[in-house]
């Protein structure tokens, strides 16, 4: 496993950071309102400079390159421009950004070509962009070898699908997830069930990955952690 190199995060947070000021300046208010908030500085009372990596992005990419050395592949679930999957691919890690909306899909795909022209061109083989709605395709995607990662996201859900979505994590090797966002916004109890439900599918204990408390970075409190698959 490739070692975490805070250069290569250096050069992917800044490169980040130019594509998202150059998509506001194109887009406008139509560029997705979780960059224009979060990430852009000019937005975010909370930042001195636009970022193109939050806080757990790099902490997520770390963890699994020191602590997960089963992994062959990457995966994150409404990854967005997929930062982690950029950053991991131009580790060395093989990635998939899976995002349900086609324009955050493109907007994968130009960062993409940007990071691969800049930094490394064998970006273009290590970092697939996959248009899809977790988990309706995820056989394609997850394999035993799979880090499958969901760093924040919100969607609605119909039971059947709560089911899938945690009954297809059996396909991976282990799972990182966001506990306070994770498809919803879930309280204390509702974050423990959730860890309850995915022991019962064959998990190991929770680790912590990453923690901050509320407003850090423009971000609301959160909680990320790592169940391995036993
Ligand atoms: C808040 S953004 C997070 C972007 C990025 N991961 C980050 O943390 O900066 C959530 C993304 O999840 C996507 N999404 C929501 N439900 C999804 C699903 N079931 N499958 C794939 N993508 C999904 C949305 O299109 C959106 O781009």
């Amino acid at each position: 496993m490739p070692a975490y190199d805070e250069n290569i995060e250096a050069r992917v947070d800044r490169e980040i950071a130019a594509f998202l000021e150059e998509e506001y300046a194109a887009q406008g208010e139509d560029l997705y309102q979780w960059y224009r908030y979060k990430f852009i500085a000019a937005n975010n009372k909370r930042l001195t400079s636009t970022i193109g990596l939050a806080h757990y992005d790099k902490a997520i990419v770390r963890f699994v390159l020191q602590a997960c050395p089963f992994a062959t592949r990457f995966v994150e679930i409404g990854a967005g421009v997929a930062q982690e999957s950029m950053l991991i691919a131009l580790h060395g890690l093989p990635a998939f950004g899976v995002d349900t909306t086609p324009a955050h899909i493109e907007m994968m795909k130009r960062l993409r070509e940007r990071l691969a022209e800049r930094l490394d061109s064998g970006l273009l083989e290590r970092m697939t962009p996959v248009y899809d709605w977790y988990p309706n395709r995820a056989e394609e995607y997850v394999d035993a070898g799979t880090v499958l990662v969901f760093p924040t996201l919100s969607a609605s859900t119909t039971p059947e699908q709560d089911i899938k979505i945690l009954d297809m994590m059996k396909l991976a090797g282990g799972v990182i997830l966001s506990m306070e966002h994770f498809f919803r916004t879930r309280t204390p109890e509702q974050q423990e069930a959730l860890l309850s439900e995915i022991r019962s599918r064959g998990f190991d204990k929770p680790v912590e990955v990453f923690a901050w408390g509320n407003g850090d970075m423009g971000f609301s409190a959160n909680r990320i952690v790592f169940l391995k698959r036993l």
